[in-house]
């Protein structure tokens, strides 16, 4: 009866085709109320003789129809199965890689971005998301109750007087509160805005700070190096115009609009961008105001200085053709993976 039983557990698990039916032959024969199980309880009832006999034969029994189970799920979930089912394996088979990360279109542009303004002694610094009102207004001639405050829609934090950084200028009053010129800084970093989103505007985007001060330092030191700078990332065919603008830290202060030409073939998608071939607003800058210079304690008309603040997006939006701003921070993985 025990040789029975033995055939037919090891027939029925040699057959078994997936994980379930394995378990449920576990369950009949070796399970708290299988049949082997049931015979190995009923030993004790048995004479001593018989017991010792009977005993040893159903333990090894025991044995091999758990071993054969073991075995069996090792098959299962292996390339023997593979090789069963199909007949071969194809050993030279690609393996499947592991999903892996890379940079974000924005990271890429504002490496490229630190690389050239670093190549014209530009040192590269950071500065806090969560800014007071003094830093991210007051310094920068904005007082209370100025009317330029509505210039930039705040997230103001509940703490009284601190707020998500709407730009990155409050970083020239904290950078020159420390250092004396001659000094030349760029600030890249996150800004928050409550505005209505857009195709290029979103509530949080990235500017690069840009800050030059020393002495006879001109609007024409600030077109060289920007014209440098913007030919470095698009190459030669890009152009670029001043507009007159206003900033309350700034004196003249421009609006900068730059063309990227459909000859510019760097990026992707180039046929269909609607960006192409027309002027796009980059970045505000200026002249430094000196009630800037006087906030952080430089003496009055001993420096002269320009500022700029670009925005990041849009230059990467020129770069690799992209129409719409809000893609970036989508989190759509059909789009993140084309960079
Ligand atoms: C400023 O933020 C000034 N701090 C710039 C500046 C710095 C002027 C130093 C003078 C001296 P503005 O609000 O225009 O300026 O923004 C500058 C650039 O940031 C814009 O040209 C645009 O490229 C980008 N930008 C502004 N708002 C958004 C937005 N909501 N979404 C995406 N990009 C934006």
């Amino acid at each position: 009866m025990l040789h029975q039983l033995k055939e037919k557990a090891l027939e029925a698990i040699a057959q078994a085709n997936d994980f379930k039916k394995l378990e449920e032959i576990y369950r009949q024969y070796l399970g708290r109320k299988g049949e082997l199980t049931k015979i190995l309880r009923s030993l004790r009832d048995i004479p001593e003789k018989e017991r010792k006999e009977k005993g040893n034969l159903a333990n090894q029994i025991k044995k091999k129809i758990d071993e054969a189970i073991k075995n069996r799920t090792e098959e299962l979930s292996g390339q023997v199965k593979l090789v069963k089912e199909k007949g071969w394996i194809d050993v030279s088979a690609p393996g499947v890689l592991p999903l892996e990360g890379h940079p974000h279109p924005i990271s890429l542009v504002q490496q490229q971005a630190e690389d050239i303004f670093q190549s014209m002694g530009f040192s590269v610094v950071e500065g806090p998301e969560i800014e007071t009102e003094y830093y991210n207004f007051d310094a920068l001639n904005i007082p209370q109750n100025h009317p330029a405050r509505d210039l930039w829609d705040t997230f103001w934090l509940k703490d009284i007087n601190l707020l998500l950084r709407t730009h990155t200028s409050p970083m020239q009053a904290r950078y020159m509160e420390k250092h004396q010129p001659p000094l030349r800084i760029i600030v890249p970093g996150r800004c928050f805005r409550h505005e209505a989103t857009d195709a290029s505007h979103d509530v949080q985007f990235y500017q690069i700070e840009g800050l030059m001060v020393g002495q006879n330092i001109s609007v024409v030191h600030f077109k060289g190096i920007v014209e440098e700078f913007l030919k470095k990332l698009f190459g030669p065919e890009v152009k670029m115009r001043l507009r007159p603008g206003y900033f309350p830290f700034t004196e003249p202060s421009f609006e900068v609009d730059i063309m990227v030409s459909f000859a510019d073939k760097s990026g992707t998608n180039s046929a269909n961008c609607k960006k192409l071939g027309k002027w796009l607003e980059v970045m505000g800058a200026g002249m430094v105001h000196q009630n800037v210079f006087k906030a952080v304690g430089y003496p009055l008309r001993k420096w002269q200085g320009f500022a700029f603040g670009l925005g990041l997006e849009r230059l990467a939006m020129l770069k690799y053709k992209i129409d719409d701003i809000r893609l970036f921070y989508s989190g759509d993985l059909r789009f993140l993976r084309q960079f």
